[in-house]
């Protein structure tokens, strides 16, 4: 297994920028998500790695060899493509044994190898069957393992299992990334399931149109989040913002809507600028309005029981907030209560840059 990078890398299609100045080092043995909106050059990436197009500029490198201009067939990488194409005239086990036949691999070998994928993807009783006789899930496993029966240096998969059913999809991501481990694979993987994302990379890039915002494990996404986007982005129910202004001579973020402020004294700037801080609704308390505790006062909105926790959605006059609260807490709509922030989980963005103040 190898390495990938690519170094400065543009890509325009016509007057499309599909991806600009892309600086990425794929560790060897790495599970590599690349995740974002849709359009935002995802597919793109892998493209260019798999060399199927050329960059307008900048250099791709596999294993520290320079490849920006050779051929797919000599960068041996294996793909599954985000439209799983199997060849609906041949069965499942000729479909898995095609990229070795077309490698003029010895019939023995062929078989041997196909066998081994299919008992590891617990697919050997659909080898026989048609792509249009399969459910999606198992033509899914099918295209992952026409691509585990070669042996390359890296995997590419374009959001692979998109189509399956969300309790599927769960399966298939903890099988994935216990095949990638067992296997050590260098796997590069697209999604647009942020929690897919945060579930299986060791680390992941967050693109935005074209362009890298983030790159880290999703620890440091997640927790550390570097820019307002990233920290829209990741985390479900999304994280809460409120607005106002930050004054580094004071260190104190002053909300413009309601009574509130909190020191950062961690953050720079010169002169007063407007700014929002950012929190997540796990790391939000809810005490009750009687014993003072907490920063902000809040109205009980609408309450979602989960099971495992609740969302309760809070109104401070028409700024609406989510908060999630372990277990099955039962409040009446429209009660007073209290918000208990923690600084040391509060993100100070700038209003203008979108950037960590
Ligand atoms: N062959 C092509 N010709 C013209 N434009 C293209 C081509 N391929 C991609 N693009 C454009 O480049 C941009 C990036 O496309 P890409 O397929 O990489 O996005 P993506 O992140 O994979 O999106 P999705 O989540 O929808 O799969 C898009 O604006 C797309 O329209
Ligand atoms: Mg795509």
């Amino acid at each position: 297994m190898a390495k990938l990078e690519l170094r400065g890398v543009n890509k325009a299609y016509g007057k499309t920028i599909a991806v600009q100045d892309i600086n990425l080092v794929i560790e060897d043995n790495e599970f590599f998500c690349i995740f974002g909106p849709p359009s935002c050059g995802k597919t793109t990436i892998l493209r260019l790695l798999l060399g199927l197009v050329a960059p307008d500029s900048g250099d791709i490198l596999i294993g520290d060899k320079l490849v920006s201009e050779a051929s797919p067939k000599d960068r041996n990488l294996a793909m599954v493509f985000q439209n799983l194409a199997l060849f609906p005239h041949m069965t499942a086990g000729q479909n898995l044994a095609f990229p070795l036949v077309e490698r003029k691999l010895d019939k023995a070998e062929v078989q041997a190898r196909v066998q081994a994928v299919a008992e590891t993807l617990h697919i050997e009783a659909l080898l026989n069957k048609l792509p249009a006789h399969l459910s999606g899930g198992e033509r899914q496993r099918v295209a992952v393992g026409r691509a585990l029966v070669r042996e390359p240096a890296a995997f590419l998969m374009d959001e692979p299992i998109a189509a399956l059913d969300a309790r599927l999809r769960e399966e298939m991501r903890v099988e994935l990334k216990r095949l990638q481990r067992e296997m050590k694979h260098t796997l590069v993987y697209v999604t647009h399931d942020q929690e897919e994302a945060m579930a299986v990379a060791d680390r992941m890039a967050i693109f935005e149109a074209g362009g890298i915002r983030q790159i880290g494990t999703p620890d440091q996404i997640y927790n550390h989040p570097s820019s307002r986007y990233v920290a829209e982005l990741i985390g479900s129910p999304p994280m809460n913002f409120i607005d106002g202004s930050f004054d580094p001579s004071q260190g104190r973020f002053d909300c413009r809507e309601f009574d509130f402020s909190m020191g950062f004294p961690g953050a720079s700037g010169n002169g007063v600028v407007a700014a929002s801080v950012a929190f997540r609704p796990e790391d939000i308390v809810l005490h009750d309005a009687a014993g003072g505790q907490g920063q902000i006062e809040a109205n009980v909105y609408e309450v979602e029981p989960l099971g495992a926790f609740t969302i309760v959605d809070v109104n401070i006059g028409e700024r609406i907030l989510k908060v999630q609260a372990p277990g099955q807490p039962r409040y009446q709509l429209g009660q007073v209560i209290r918000l208990g922030l923690d600084p040391g989980k509060c993100h100070l963005f700038n209003a203008e840059t979108g950037k960590v103040q």
